[in-house]
């Protein structure tokens, strides 16, 4: 049995045997190196791009008392003074846009 295209072309039972296969394969692939480049792609847009990468998780832990009346800490990862803010977040807002900004802790009647 075959199918007859209207150009004159003919689908036979084997053109679909070998058609098919092709198509599931190349479909799995298409699909499986877009998940490779999507996981790839969100390594590179990591928060902290270079403050203790050696480290699997970077934590900062302050007494309430040794903090003083004001403390003011990084919240874009670019300070050189990192946890505490050198007004690094200016220049990355500038080149990407971004809005970030310090937390700022202080107490209420500094
Ligand atoms: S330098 Fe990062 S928030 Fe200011």
């Amino acid at each position: 049995m075959a199918a007859v295209h209207s150009s004159g072309f003919r689908l036979t039972k084997e053109h679909f045997l070998v058609a098919v296969p092709v198509a599931v394969i190349s479909a799995a692939a298409g699909f499986l190196v877009s998940r490779y480049l999507s996981s790839r792609s969100c390594k590179k847009h990591s928060v902290n791009a270079y403050f203790n990468k050696d480290s699997p998780k970077v934590v900062h832990s302050f007494d309430m008392e040794d903090i003083g009346t004001k403390a003011v800490y990084c919240r874009c990862w670019r300070s050189k003074k990192f946890p505490y803010c050198d007004g690094a977040h200016t220049k990355h807002n500038e080149e990407t846009g971004d809005n970030v900004g310090p937390l700022i802790i202080k107490r209420k009647d500094a």
